[in-house]
């Protein structure tokens, strides 16, 4: 019933890292003819539910946009586009906010997570409200797929639940339950200081990711440094079940030359770091530098990259403000 449509976004809150690229960008670029229609978009109001300087925010949102397409994503096959652009997402969301319940939004690890330590009261009511404009985001376009690192599979299962309420509330079959497309090694890339933490562009430490910016010698030096431990690699994976550091290196290098993390033991099992450091320094630049450059190129004409979210933007709300004006029709406005 429900055209096959993968959508997802990413914040543009920051420069976007090698955990957004592995996790994120190089798989939206492969859904594109997949038997999906494929709908990106620059979160942007998701970015100011944590405060952003206005001039860096719209030089992150058109940088995003430059990583998105020189990691493949083709404005002529997908639709890329600013979520602000799109009115539909935020009236979407009043809605969802008021079939959401404030119990289910208090249990996201990372509502929970953002505001450990700190107090709650002085977060703002965006950031609590955040996983119902996301879900406005996918539900806007009947989304049908969502590709999703780790860290937004709960996020995910609350789309699912706002749904299925809106649907039962108003005794509708309108909205899809929305499936996750979650791929196995490597989704979650780990930060290189701290193998518990996901790699972020929100880390406050730049060591602890690779930025799609960062130059070769950036990068070699980042690898160099990143914590392991002392014990050279195993030769399978349970070798390295206690040794997180350790793995996200092997977990990088596996997801970087498209191999198996078997396959990448079987070549380094009995070598240590100082081997194997500087050849997943050489692939991550062999890999990233073609982005990077392409970035670049890209950045040099801000307008061309405003021109095509512009154009995104129009074929976006085209799907988006019929579905919105159901929605309100159904809840009697
Ligand atoms: P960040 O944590 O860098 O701010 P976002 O929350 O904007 O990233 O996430 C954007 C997309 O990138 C999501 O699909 C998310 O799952 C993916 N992603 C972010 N960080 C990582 C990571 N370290 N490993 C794998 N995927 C990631
Ligand atoms: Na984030």
């Amino acid at each position: 019933r429900f055209t096959p449509r993968v959508f997802s976004g990413i914040q543009p809150s920051g420069g976007l890292t090698l955990g957004n690229y592995l996790g994120a960008l190089k798989r939206f670029a492969e859904m594109q003819g997949d038997g999906f229609e494929t709908i990106y978009c620059l979160v942007d109001l998701h970015a100011i539910t944590v405060w952003q300087e206005p001039e860096k925010l719209r030089h992150q949102t058109r940088e995003a946009a430059a990583a998105f397409m020189a990691s493949g994503v083709d404005p002529s096959r997908s639709i890329l586009f600013n979520q602000s652009q799109v009115s539909a997402h935020s009236e979407l969301a009043w809605v969802f906010n008021c079939v959401a319940r404030m119990g289910w939004m208090g249990r996201m690890t990372q509502w929970k997570d953002k505001t450990a330590g700190k107090n709650a009261e002085n977060a703002s009511l965006g950031l609590f409200a955040y996983p119902s404009l996301m879900a406005a985001d996918i539900l806007v376009y009947h989304a049908t797929h969502v590709p999703v690192g780790e860290d937004q599979k709960q996020h995910l299962e609350l789309t699912r639940d706002i749904a299925a309420k809106f649907n039962h509330d108003y005794g509708t079959d309108f909205f899809p339950i929305t499936e996750p497309v979650i791929e196995g090694t490597a989704t979650r890339v780990m930060s290189l200081r701290d193998g518990s933490k996901k790699m972020s562009k929100s880390d406050p430490s730049d060591m602890s990711r690779i930025n799609l910016t960062d130059d070769a010698d950036t990068i070699a030096q980042k690898i160099r440094k990143a914590r392991t431990d002392p014990e050279v690699l195993p030769d399978t994976p349970d070798g390295l079940a206690e040794r997180p550091e350790a793995r996200n290196l092997v977990n990088i290098f596996a997801a970087l030359s498209g191999s198996s993390v078997e396959e990448v033991l079987a070549d380094y099992a009995g070598q240590g770091f100082g081997a194997f450091k500087p050849a997943l320094a050489e692939l991550a630049v062999e890999k990233l530098a073609p982005i990077s450059g392409e970035m670049t190129r890209l950045m040099s004409d801000p307008a061309e990259i405003d021109r095509i979210l512009g154009d995104g933007a129009d074929k976006a709300e085209a799907i988006a403000q019929p579905i919105l004006d159901k929605t309100l029709e159904i809840t009697g406005m």
